[in-house]
C-alpha cells in the first residue's frame, strides 16, 4: 500500500515568529506515524524551519533551480538545498507555470536536476477553470505529465499533485467523485507509459481548498494518497489533515 503523504505548502506566508509558531505545534501535535509529512515554507525560512522541525517530518523548497550553480541571480541548487538539509521540492505548481510563465519543458529540466540530485519531487499539475469546461481536463494533466517523463524515467521520488487551478485558494473544492476521476487516469497513465509497478507504487495526491472539513471524506478515496494543502497547513487545523486517513 502507498503511504499516506501530506505536503503543506505555505506560499509567500509566513513571518519568523510565525512560522516558528507552526513548526512548534507540529513538533508537540499527535501525527499519525502512518503519514508521510513535509513542509515547505518560503525559501527564505527553510533553515530556520529544518533548524528548529522535529525528525521525522522533512522539509521541501516551493522551488529549485535546474543548473547546479554560477550566474543565476535569485535561484537556489538542488546542491545548496540538500547542503542544508532540505529533503523535498516542489516543482510546478500553478502558480509558477501561471504567474511566473513556466512552461513545460522548464519544469521537466527542474525535475530532471531534482531527481538526478537525490531529492523528492512533488510535481504539480492540474487544469484551469476553461480546460476543465471545454473536457480537456484529462487531456491537460496527461501532457504536463508526459512532458517531465521525456526527461525523468525514474518515478520513485515523484510524488503527483493533483491541483485544479479552479480550486486553489478558492474554496471550491473539488468533489471526491472529480478528485478520483483525474486520479485514476493519472494511475492509468502511470500503467501504460511507466509500468504497472510505478501505476502501484506511485503516491497521487490532491491539492485545492482541503480543509479539516473536507479532507476525511477525500481521503476515503482509493486513489487519492494524500493532500498538498495551502491556506490550511498555516493553521493548527493542519495536523487534522495529516490525520485525515482513517
Ligand atoms: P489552497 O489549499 O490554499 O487552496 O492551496 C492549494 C495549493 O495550491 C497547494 O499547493
Amino acid at each position: 500500500p502507498r503511504q499516506f503523504f501530506v505536503g503543506g505548502n505555505f506560499k509567500m506566508n509566513g513571518t519568523i515568529k510565525s512560522i516558528k509558531d507552526i513548526v512548534n505545534n507540529l513538533n508537540q501535535a499527535k501525527l499519525d506515524p502512518n503519514t508521510e509529512v513535509v513542509i515547505a515554507p518560503s525559501s527564505l525560512y527553510l533553515l530556520l524551519t529544518r533548524e528548529n522541525l522535529r525528525k521525522g517530518i522533512e522539509v521541501a523548497a516551493q522551488n529549485v533551480y535546474d543548473k547546479p550553480n554560477g550566474a543565476f541571480t535569485g535561484e537556489l541548487s538542488v546542491e545548496q538545498l540538500k547542503d542544508s538539509g532540505i529533503t523535498w521540492t516542489l516543482i510546478g505548481h500553478s502558480e509558477r507555470r501561471v504567474i511566473l510563465q513556466e512552461d513545460d519543458s522548464f519544469v521537466a529540466n527542474k525535475t530532471k536536476a531534482a531527481i538526478d540530485g537525490g531529492l523528492g519531487v512533488i510535481l504539480c499539475c492540474g487544469e484551469s477553470l476553461e480546460q476543465r469546461e471545454a473536457g480537456k481536463t484529462n487531456e491537460v494533466v496527461i501532457n504536463q505529465l508526459k512532458a517531465v517523463h521525456s526527461q525523468v524515467k525514474d518515478w520513485s521520488k515523484i510524488v503527483i499533485a493533483y491541483e485544479p487551478i479552479w480550486a486553489i485558494g478558492t474554496g471550491k473544492v473539488a468533489t471526491t467523485e472529480q478528485a478520483q476521476e483525474v486520479h485514476v487516469a493519472i494511475r492509468e497513465w502511470l500503467k501504460t507509459d511507466l509500468s504497472a509497478e510505478a501505476a502501484d507504487n506511485t503516491r497521487v495526491i490532491y491539492g485545492g481548498s482541503v480543509s479539516e472539513k473536507n479532507c476525511v471524506e477525500l481521503a476515503k478515496q482509493d486513489d487519492i494518497d494524500g493532500f498538498l494543502v495551502g491556506g490550511a497547513s498555516l493553521k493548527p487545523a493542519f495536523v487534522d489533515i495529516v490525520n485525515a486517513k482513517q
